[in-house]
């Protein structure tokens, strides 16, 4: 086959493409400056003969000190992700690393660490998230005394930190008493301190307000903001609750077991000072550069299997196919 010189001349050089193949070795690795990666991340649940697909590729990054909340249809995959996070399940495949821990590899003694020093967990059920027997400052005391003695703080340092916790949380009045002399709000509010005990470097909840009224949600995601903006923890809370979702930074939706979309908001202040929240949302873009369409905007146009897509000097057209022309 001939080429012309001017195509030749387009054609990268040995070199080139040598400079091209460093360049691509010596870029960081994905999610190689986010807190928690996950990439590709597979689980499959199989029983007698069935097997669920909970979570299908999915690729998620978030960065240290951030508030996300996870959304999206019920057996989506949400507390399948949590779980994995937390260090409570481990995926069938793909990978998933928290704070440099890498959650498939660890052993049975790295694991129990994990679960003690590197993440808190909220869940839903707030009956689950706390000793019935001991009172909320001894709640709050156990997960620090749990803690290898060579890493153990001081027993006044534990003492101080249970309070400022509680006081932080705005549960301080509740020190002496047991959970069934709490509120449900005010039980959560003590999990929240609780799974921060230790400092970790995540806090997970999975529908911490699954079970309270409205105005008591509002509450229990105010107390995740505070811990947010106070003590800089990374937070992922997952919801329903679409309200609630809209009170974070960055929502991300899971559709079908992988991250289909997100919503991110930025308080903005105009020319006049005048503060406002500005949210866009955005379609996730995955590694191998699959993108998922808002299934309304296939619908409206009525787009289905093949689409045409078109490089602009700075974005893409998708276009419906064209109709093939009618044969004579
Ligand atoms: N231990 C398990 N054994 C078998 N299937 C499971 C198991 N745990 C979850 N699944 C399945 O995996 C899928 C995802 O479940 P998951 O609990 O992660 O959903 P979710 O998004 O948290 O839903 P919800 O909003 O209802 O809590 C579902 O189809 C569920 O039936
Ligand atoms: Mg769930």
């Amino acid at each position: 086959m001939n080429t012309t010189a001017e195509e030749q001349g387009d054609l990268p050089t040995l070199d080139e493409l040598r400079g091209r193949v460093a360049d691509a070795r010596a870029r960081p690795s994905y999610g190689h400056d986010a807190l928690i990666a996950c990439d590709q991340l597979v689980r499959i649940f199989a029983t007698d003969d069935v097997e669920v697909q909970a979570l299908q590729g999915l690729d998620l990054t978030v960065t240290a000190g951030d508030l996300v909340a996870l959304v999206g249809a019920s057996g989506s995959g949400k507390s399948t992700l949590l779980q994995i996070l937390a260090g409570l399940d481990v995926p069938t495949a793909g990978r998933a690393s928290v704070a440099g821990c890498d959650l498939l590899g660890m052993g049975a003694k790295e694991r129990l660490r994990y679960r003690r020093e590197v993440v808190g967990f909220v869940w839903q059920q707030t009956a689950r998230n706390l000793m019935p027997f001991l009172n909320a400052r001894q709640n709050v005391l156990l997960p620090m005394q749990l803690r290898d003695r060579s890493v153990r703080a001081s027993r006044r340092d534990r003492a101080d930190r249970a309070a400022e916790l509680l006081d932080l949380l705005q549960v301080g009045h509740c020190a002496e008493r047991r959970p069934a002399q709490m509120s449900g709000g005010e039980q959560q509010r003590v999990a929240i301190a609780v799974a921060l005990a230790n400092s970790p470097s995540v806090v997970l909840a999975d529908e911490p307000t699954g079970e309270l009224d409205s105005d008591t949600s509002h509450l229990i995601f105010e107390a995740f903001r505070t811990v947010n903006r106070e003590l800089g923890a990374t937070v992922v809370i997952v919801t329903h609750d679409l309200m609630v979702a809209g009170e974070v930074r960055r929502t991300v939706a899971i559709r079908d077991g992988r991250a289909a979309a997100e919503v991110l908001r930025e308080l903005t202040t105009d020319e006049h000072g005048q503060e406002s929240v500005v949210s866009r949302e955005y379609a996730t873009l995955d590694r191998a550069g699959r993108l998922q369409l808002p299934r309304e905007f296939l619908d409206a146009l009525g787009m289905e299997q093949r689409v045409e897509v078109t490089l602009e000097p700075d974005h893409l057209g998708v276009w419906p196919e064209h109709p093939e022309p009618a044969a004579d």
